[in-house]
């Protein structure tokens, strides 16, 4: 397959770093869009200090060559193209082979790929039985994170240090079965039988059948409900370091296998400041349409520090400006709701939302735009996918990008495990005292 982008980083002049009176030089080095960085590498070696940085906000914790975002502008690339490009002329199936391989696949590649999706679509049969053990109140993102995990006994071949000669295959089977497992998680909630996937169904719509066929009749495909959520699954295949990213660099670091990396993903994925989301931005909107309120009160509220809320779907950790992902994701929901007659009270609410919390000092203060999930869940609710399953159908798309990170690791022959520092908070030196000593 297609060779992956260059690690390689240019140096710059050394920064200087005053401690105690003594003065240290430190690497600089930029990345291809010019960003600077000072290394820290060496730092506690000489002078025995470590850095601190709660949360991450400013830390580089690798070299990738595989997303560009640059927040301040609204820029998002994947392997250099920008996003609004592959959202226009890209499918799912071919951005993820970008992403993975570093170059868009010729004919030849793209064939070879979408022939290993299909002939990877099929769970084996017995993890069928694996379904059963779970109560249909599950929620699907823990079948989810438990099947593919699962799934990893089924496949030895994934055990033992990096398995790279396999990795096309495992690759394959992981993007192609997520979404077979995400289909038979659903109906297995629902009590509906198993559908099986179909050969001549192309990635997104195979996805579609799985979930809304019934045996006896088949779903009816609508192009443009294909090619939604096709667009959905495109936007979130890959976005840099995020948390669920991250936690998949760190997993693949032990040199864990490909799926035990992807479930440990799919657990981060879930909490409703990531992934989770897309779920609570719909939950929210609907509290406000049941309540009657125009938007304003839960403004007051999100605004309000101990009111415990925040308004879902907006603010991100990289985009001070609009995410550009939800620019496309707007322009997707209007049209494909008028393609396909839907009208969503909770379109208008999220746009009054939006107006309303643009135009107000405190989001305008904080650069707080609308990030993808703003308006993504919309769309999904209007092409039929429940509630539950929205952070689901985000999992599905970002398999890509943590496979292209774990990829990227385990090519990395400089590869160490990933082991941050800390500093120690806790209690002094104290002995331990017998339990019959003990204050009762
Ligand atoms: N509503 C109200 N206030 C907010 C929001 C929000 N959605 N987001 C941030 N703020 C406020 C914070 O309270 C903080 O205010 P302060 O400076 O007065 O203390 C300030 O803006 C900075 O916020 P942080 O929490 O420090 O920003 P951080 O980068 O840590 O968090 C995050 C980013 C988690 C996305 C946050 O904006 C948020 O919770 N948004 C809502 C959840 C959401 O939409 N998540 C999806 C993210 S995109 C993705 O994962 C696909």
């Amino acid at each position: 397959m297609g060779a992956i982008g260059s690690l390689k980083t240019p140096m710059i002049t050394p920064a200087k770093l005053e401690l105690d009176g003594q003065v240290y030089e430190l690497p600089t080095l930029r990345g291809t869009e010019g960003e600077p960085a000072v290394s820290i590498a060496a730092l506690r070696d000489k002078t025995g200090h470590i850095t601190l940085d709660d949360g991450y906000s400013n830390t580089g914790s690798c070299r990738s060559a595989i997303t560009f975002i640059d927040g301040e502008k609204g820029i998002l690339r994947y392997r250099g193209i920008p996003i609004e490009e592959l959202a226009e002329k890209s499918t799912f199936v071919e951005t993820a082979y970008l992403l993975i391989y570093g170059n868009l696949p010729t004919r030849a590649q793209f064939r070879a790929f979408s022939g290993m999706l299909t002939d990877n679509e099929n769970l084996h049969e017995d993890m069928k039985y694996h379904f059963e053990g779970f109560p249909s109140t599950a929620h699907p993102m823990a079948i989810l994170s438990a099947m593919i995990n699962a799934s990893s006994c089924f496949y030895p071949g994934l055990n033992g240090p990096r398995n790279a000669d396999r990795f096309d295959v495992h690759a394959a089977r992981l993007i192609s079965q997520v979404r077979t497992i995400a289909a038979f998680s659903y109906r297995k909630s629902r009590g509906l039988p198993i559908i099986y996937p179909k050969r001549a169904y192309k990635y997104t719509a195979n996805f579609l059948h799985m979930m809304f066929s019934d045996p006896y009749e088949d779903y009816n495909l609508q192009p443009e409900i294909v090619r939604a959520l096709d667009l959905i699954f495109l936007l979130h295949a890959d976005h840099e370091q995020n948390c669920s990213t991250a936690t998949v660099r760190m997993v693949a670091s032990s040199q864990a296998n490909l799926f035990a990396c992807a479930a440990a993903g799919v657990c981060a994925l879930w909490g409703p400041l990531h992934g989770g989301a897309n779920q609570a931005v719909v939950e929210m909107l609907q509290e406000i349409h049941k309540s009657g309120d125009d938007g304003s009160k839960f403004i007051a509220a999100a605004k309000d520090k101990n009111s415990g809320r925040r308004l879902m779907g907006f603010g991100h950790r990289l985009y001070k400006n609009y995410d550009p992902r939800a620019t496309i994701i707007r322009k997707a929901c209007d049209q494909i709701l008028k393609r396909i007659q839907v009208a969503d009270p909770l379109l208008d609410i999220a746009k009054r939302l939006e107006e309303a919390a643009l135009n107000d000092p405190y989001f305008v203060e904080r650069k707080l735009y609308p990030n993808v999930d703003f308006y993504s869940g919309i769309i999904m609710r209007a092409v039929g996918i429940p509630l539950e399953m929205f952070t689901v159908i985000f999992g599905i798309g970002r398999m890509p990008g943590w496979i292209a990170n774990f990829k990227e690791i385990m090519e990395d022959p400089k590869g160490r495990i990933y082991r941050p520092r800390q500093i120690y908070v806790g209690s002094g030196l104290r002995h331990y005292v017998p339990l019959e000593q003990r204050e009762q």
